[in-house]
């Protein structure tokens, strides 16, 4: 089984995603359930953010882990609109009240914010650790460069993670993000990790060369993207999932080890511009 460390924790390299859960009109029932089981099989982090269906998926996810807190890596994420000095404390205790927890293991910036300054929202995070309320610091959706930056205004204290959207469709991870993060003791989350392999169709070399592979292994295709992706480097991907087939087909990935000549196959047939990941602020 495969893990990775973020901070001191040593944590599964499949966790669970929770976007678009909690929304109006969905069986939040069904979808606890499904976090639930998936913590079972043993995907124990959980990403969330105050922003997924106006705090909704906070609250599913704390149907999902009542009474087993303790089992749980629990990642949330704060907007950027809100991460400055005067709101970004309210924005932490208003997704601990909807989380039903005291803490999170894992706060992240949501996205870089055009209107805080980095060192507002960084000052905040590190009074909210100091108090207890976050166990480490993370930031998302910042390219290398960036994250570079993020860490010499942090000082002493790390930034353990950066989540950024790495699937096989968009290997810009690759390119500087994840050598960096391996020589700087940094995670990387892997988010939206197998949703654009849908779209391409059966007959895309990648598609094709994934089915060889999954075949070889009895596995889903992406059963084999996401070992991939996990296989690149202190990566943890984070695929959402509400099918039990689908969270099974996860699971799996954490077991399954990859041999050069199959990584080297994936790799040819889904390209990467190797550039690194664009910088963009909301
Ligand atoms: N930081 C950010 O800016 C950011 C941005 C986007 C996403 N995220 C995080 O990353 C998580 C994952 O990204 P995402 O939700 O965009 O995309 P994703 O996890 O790549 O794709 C989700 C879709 O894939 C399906 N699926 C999951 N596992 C599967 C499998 N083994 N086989 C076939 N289909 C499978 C799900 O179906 P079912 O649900 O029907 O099972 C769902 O329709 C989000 O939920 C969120 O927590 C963060």
């Amino acid at each position: 089984m495969q893990y990775i460390q973020i901070g001191d924790d040593r944590v599964p390299a499949i966790g669970q995603g929770t976007w678009k859960m909690g929304a109006e009109g969905q069986d939040h029932r069904a979808e606890a359930e499904a976090v639930r089981y998936g913590i079972d099989v043993g995907l124990t982090l959980i990403d969330t953010a105050e922003a997924y269906a106006q705090g909704g998926s906070e609250r599913v996810v704390a149907q999902a882990i009542k009474g087993i807190r303790d089992r749980v890596f629990l990642v949330t994420k704060v907007a950027p609109s809100n991460a400055g000095r005067d709101t970004f404390r309210h924005s932490l205790t208003e997704s601990l009240k909807r989380l039903e927890t005291d803490y999170v293991d894992l706060y992240l910036l949501h996205w870089p914010s055009k209107t805080v300054p980095l060192e507002e929202t960084l000052a905040a995070m590190t009074l909210a650790h100091r108090d207890g309320l976050i166990r480490y610091i993370g930031l998302s959706n910042f390219p290398t460069e960036h994250l570079d930056e993020a860490q010499t205004l942090l000082g002493d204290l790390p930034i353990a993670a950066d989540q950024v959207e790495y699937q096989l469709t968009n290997r810009r991870a690759e390119t500087a993000l994840i050598p960096y993060a391996a020589r700087h003791g940094k995670a990387i989350m892997a988010y939206s990790p197998v949703k654009d392999l849908f779209d391409l169709g059966e007959n895309h070399p990648g598609i094709k060369t994934l089915n060889n592979i999954a075949e070889s292994h009895r596995v889903s295709a992406e059963t084999v993207a996401l070992a991939y992706l996990i296989g690149s480097g202190p990566v943890v991907a984070i695929p959402k999932a509400v099918q039990r087939a689908h969270i099974d087909a996860n699971r799996q990935a954490l077991d399954l080890e990859l041999s050069a000549d199959e990584r080297r196959a994936i790799q040819e047939a889904f390209p990467s511009p190797g550039e690194d990941l664009p910088f963009v602020a909301l």
